[in-house]
């Protein structure tokens, strides 16, 4: 076969066979075919799209590339999550946990932010001490002995994606929807999950803008992971503004804390329960026979009992993590200013520009604009009021943490342009748009 074949077929608007899929995909993983003609590929496919079929032999064939975790020895039937990212998701943290304390256990393998979207990594290390760099080893005996693990890759897991996202992310061609679904489900399929949740974010904040491109982003994966053999779920949910009042790190795991032990923002909770009851529905297998509500039920009582946070309690301490910290958040890592910014007038939020508030967080140093970035645990942004809130002139809208003057004004600059506000009744923003999954 020859590479500019294949770049042809593709961009005439043929369709590839599996062979020729596999046959770039693996050539271009072990450097034999060059960065140039990697990049007219992926422009190709870009241009033309792909079927579904392309789609799932391009999945495969990246999953393929390297490592591939068998889970079944410590978890008979594992369940995963993913999320596209999402600014203030901190969604793992707490869903993780209360899945373990429901008795289902999670293995999970994470990755740090880029970006304007916060990593759970990021995040977990907030915690003094927390080791997110765990041995194959440790790895699977955490599992055994806590029935939890959350952590960075062990292996390398689907290199080829990430030599080809390196490569889309400098030539245009990362908003591709094929792309982007053979790009996440590939790394789900070599991490090992019998089932998958996927929350995908629409709205300001998210990859996805409209309803309607989320919805095919979804089923595309959706339609991946059942060819593959695996259960999935995904979750259409609104990223237009933040998840929950907290954005920044530590600011992150103090709420995800609130939220484990039946407190925290009600949208947190109840985007938790959503993501968590599907987890516990697809662990329990039996589908017919447990019910979402009840999943759901079954979890918030082990919030409100506070079973959840002894688990993600026990899962910090097994990770080396400084457990006073967990017992008493006023020990994460504080910012040296706390800053509000205040509503002008009386009136009712119609807008909080996610994107805007993440941006102000990559001012104050809580995100990476490029991947060797190192961040700031205790910087970000607090927000008060959700769209459909009533507010009154002097409100406190944001509460701004920041290291110094200077990031604290680049941020303000930013969070100026996060809020819109009308005199007129504003309905609150949907929650989730939709749910996606095969019968
Ligand atoms: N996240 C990924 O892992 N891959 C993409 O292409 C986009 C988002």
């Amino acid at each position: 076969m020859r590479a500019t074949d294949i770049i042809a077929k593709k961009r005439d608007g043929e369709e590839l066979t599996t062979e020729e899929i596999r046959w770039f995909v693996d050539g271009y993983t072990h450097n034999e075919i060059p960065d140039y003609q990697a990049a007219a590929w992926l422009t190709a496919i870009y241009m033309q799209g792909m079927s579904r079929r392309e789609t799932f032999d391009l999945t495969v064939a990246m999953a393929e590339s390297g490592d591939q975790l068998d889970l079944s020895p410590v978890i008979p039937y594992a369940v995963d999550k993913h999320s596209t990212g999402g600014v203030g998701d901190k969604v793992s943290l707490v869903v993780l946990p209360l899945v373990a304390a429901a008795g289902i256990p999670v293995a999970k393998m994470s990755g740090r932010g880029l970006g304007f979207t916060g990593g759970t990594l990021d995040k977990m290390e907030s915690i003094a001490g927390y080791r997110v760099q765990l041995t194959e080893e440790e790895f699977l005996q955490q599992v055994r002995d806590h029935g939890i693990v959350l952590c960075g890759q062990t292996r390398e897991l689907a290199p080829a994606d990430g030599l080809l996202y390196a490569l889309r992310d400098v030539t245009a061609t990362v908003s591709s929807l094929p792309l982007i679904a053979s790009s996440i489900m590939s790394k789900k399929l070599a991490a090992g999950a019998n089932a998958i949740v996927l929350d995908v974010k629409v709205g300001m904040g998210a990859f996805m803008r409209r309803v309607s491109q989320a919805r095919e982003l979804a089923q595309i994966m959706v339609d991946i992971g059942e060819s593959a053999g695996r259960q999935m779920v995904a979750l259409l949910s609104d990223m237009n503004q933040p998840l929950g009042c907290a954005v920044g790190n530590a600011l992150e795991v103090r709420e995800a804390i609130e939220a484990l032990q039946g407190g925290g923002p009600l949208d947190l909770r109840e985007h938790c329960l959503a993501v968590g009851g599907h987890m516990l529905r697809l662990g329990r297998q039996d589908t017919s026979q447990y019910a979402l509500a009840e999943a759901m039920a079954d979890l918030a009582d082990l919030m409100d009992s506070g079973a959840g946070f002894a688990k993600f309690r026990e899962l910090v301490e097994a990770q080396g993590g400084d457990v006073s910290m967990v017992d008493d958040p006023d020990r994460l890592p504080q910012a040296a200013i706390q800053h509000d910014i205040l509503v002008p007038g009386d009136g009712f939020v119609a807008q909080v520009n996610a994107m805007m508030v993440a941006l102000a967080c990559v001012e104050l140093g809580a995100g990476r604009a490029r991947k060797t970035d190192s961040i700031d645990p205790a910087v970000g942004v607090e927000v008060h009021y959700k769209v459909g809130d009533q507010v009154g002139a002097g409100d406190v809208m944001f509460t701004v943490h920041a290291d110094n003057e200077d990031q604290l004004e680049r941020a303000i600059a930013q969070l100026e342009q996060a809020p819109v506000y009308d005199e007129r009744e504003q309905q609150p923003l949907p929650m989730f748009y939709d749910t996606i999954y095969n019968d």
